[in-house]
C-alpha cells in the first residue's frame, strides 16, 4: 500500500545470545555438550552426570557425582499442597496443560524464600527442578488414570524411580526393569539440551526480565508443547499409526510434499540440522536394542518407521531440502514399548529438557545481561493523519 515501509534485505538481527553450554554444527550433524560429543555421552554417561556437566561445565569427580545424586534424591518429593492443583483439572486434561500449571505454581512455594542473585539458591532451584519434574510428570499420569500418586523411592535410580512412580501401585512394590530404565535414561540424556531452540530461547527471554526460574521453566514447557517442536514425538506416533501399513507409506510421502496440504512428515526436518540429527542415530540404535531385548523386534510401527526413513531419504524432494530424521522420529517407538501413553510423550521431553533450560537460564543470570527485546521489521503504514470529516 502507498507509504508502507518495505523490508530491507540488508537487515541483520543482532539478537544472537552467547553460550558455552552446547554446540551444534547443523551441516555436519555434530552436537557437543560442553565439548563432549552426544554419541560418547549416550554411550558412557547417564542423565544425572550429563545434568552436572551441563550445569557446571565439567564432568563430576566420583565424590561430586555421589553428592549430586544424593542431593537430587533429597528433593524428589513435592509439597503435599501441590496435590490440590491437580484436583482442579479434569481427569482428561492434556498432561502438558497440567505441567504448565503446576511447574509455574512451584513459584508459589519457593519464590519468596529464594534470592536468585545468590548462586547457592540457584543451585537449590536446579536440584528442586531436576528432582521434582519426574514426580510431577508421574502425578499427571496417575491423575489421568484415577490411581493414587506414588511417593518417590530413594533406593532406586533416577529413571527406575520415574518408572516406579508411573507404573507402581500401593498394592505391590514396583520391580525395576533394567532394560526399560536404561532406555528411559538414554531418552532423558538425548533430550537434555539443544542450544537455543524455541523453548530454550523462551526461557532465556523470560529469565532476562528477572522472572523466577520456576516461572521461566513453565514458559519453556508451554513453548515446547507445539507440534513443530516438542509435540512432534507425540505427532510421529500418531502419524505412524495412521500410516498403519508399509504399503501406505508412498501416499503419506506424497501428502508431505503437497504444498496445498498442511501435513508434514513428523519427526523429519530441523531448523538447524541439514544432515542427520546425531541424536536420531543414537535413538534408532537404542530403539532396536530395546525392542530386541523386549522381544518386540518385529514391532509393526518400528518396521513402518524404518521403511519410511529409507523411502524419504531416497526421495528427491527430501534429499534436495536436506530433510533427515530428527530426535523425535524414533523416541516415540521406544516410549510406547516402555508403556508410556502417547499423551505423555511431550511431558517426557519437557522433563528431560528442564536441565537444558535451567543451565541456559543460570548461565545468563550468572553473568551480565539485559532484558531481551527481539528486533522487529516494521512493514506497516508510515505515519498518517486521522480523517478530518
Ligand atoms: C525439535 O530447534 C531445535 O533444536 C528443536 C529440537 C530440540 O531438541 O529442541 O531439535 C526439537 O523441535 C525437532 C523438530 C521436531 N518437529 C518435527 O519433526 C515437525 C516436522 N518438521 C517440520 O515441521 C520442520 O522440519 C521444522 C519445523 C522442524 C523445521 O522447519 P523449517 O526450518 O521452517 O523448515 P524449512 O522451512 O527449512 O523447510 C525447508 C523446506 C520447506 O519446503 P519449501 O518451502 O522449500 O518447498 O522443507 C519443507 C518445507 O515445507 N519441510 C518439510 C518438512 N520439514 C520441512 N516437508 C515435509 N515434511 C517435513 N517434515
Amino acid at each position: 500500500a502507498e507509504g508502507v515501509f518495505t523490508y530491507d534485505p540488508g537487515f541483520v538481527s543482532t539478537a544472537a545470545c552467547e553460550s558455552q553450554i552446547t554446540y551444534i554444527d547443523g551441516a555436519n550433524g555434530i552436537l557437543l555438550h560442553r565439548g563432549y560429543p552426544i554419541e560418547q555421552l549416550a554411550e558412557k554417561s547417564d542423565y544425572l552426570e550429563t545434568c552436572f556437566l551441563l550445569l557446571h561445565g565439567e564432568l563430576p569427580t566420583p565424590e561430586e557425582s555421589e553428592k549430586f545424586r544424593n542431593t537430587v534424591k533429597n528433593h524428589t518429593m513435592v509439597h503435599d499442597q501441590v496435590i490440590h492443583f491437580f484436583n482442579g483439572f479434569r481427569r482428561d486434561a492434556h498432561p502438558m496443560a497440567i505441567m504448565c500449571g503446576v511447574v509455574g505454581a512451584l513459584s508459589a512455594f519457593y519464590h519468596d524464600s529464594m534470592d536468585f542473585s545468590d548462586q547457592e539458591h540457584r543451585e537449590i532451584a536446579a536440584f528442586r527442578l531436576i528432582a521434582k519434574m519426574p514426580t510431577l510428570a508421574a502425578m499427571c499420569y496417575k491423575y489421568s488414570m484415577g490411581q493414587p500418586f506414588m511417593y518417590p523411592r530413594n533406593d532406586l535410580s533416577y529413571s527406575e524411580n520415574f518408572l516406579h512412580m508411573m507404573f507402581g501401585t500401593p498394592c505391590e512394590e514396583y520391580q525395576p526393569n533394567k532394560t526399560l530404565a536404561k532406555a528411559m535414561d538414554r531418552i532423558f540424556l538425548l533430550h537434555a539440551d539443544h542450544e537455543q531452540n524455541a523453548s530454550t530461547s523462551t526461557v532465556r527471554l523470560a529469565g532476562s526480565t528477572g522472572a523466577n526460574p520456576f516461572a521461566c521453566i513453565a514458559s519453556g514447557i508451554a513453548a515446547l508443547w507445539g507440534p513443530a517442536h516438542g509435540g512432534a514425538n507425540e505427532a510421529v506416533l500418531t502419524m505412524l499409526e495412521e500410516i498403519g501399513d508399509e504399503a501406505n507409506i508412498p501416499e503419506f510421502i506424497e501428502k508431505a510434499k503437497d504444498k496445498n496440504d498442511p501435513f508434514r512428515l513428523m519427526g523429519f526436518g530441523h531448523r538447524v540440522y541439514k544432515n542427520f540429527d546425531p541424536r536420531a542415530k543414537v535413538m534408532r540404535q537404542t530403539c532396536n536394542e530395546v525392542l530386541t531385548e523386549l522381544g518386540l523386534e518385529d514391532d509393526p510401527l518400528l518396521k513402518i518407521a524404518m521403511r519410511l526413513e529409507q523411502i524419504a531419504l531416497e526421495d528427491e524432494y527430501f534429499v534436495k531440502r536436506q530433510l533427515y530424521p530428527n530426535v523425535d522420529f524414533y523416541s516415540g517407538i521406544i516410549l510406547k514399548a516402555v508403556g508410556i501413553p502417547v499423551s505423555m510423550f511431550t511431558v517426557i521431553f519437557a522433563m528431560s529438557r528442564t536441565i537444558g533450560w535451567f543451565a541456559h537460564w543460570n548461565e545468563m543470570i550468572s553473568g551480565s545481561y539485559r532484558i531481551g527485546r527481539p528486533r522487529q521489521l516494521y512493514t506497516g503504514y508510515t505515519k498518517r493523519d486521522y480523517p478530518t470529516e
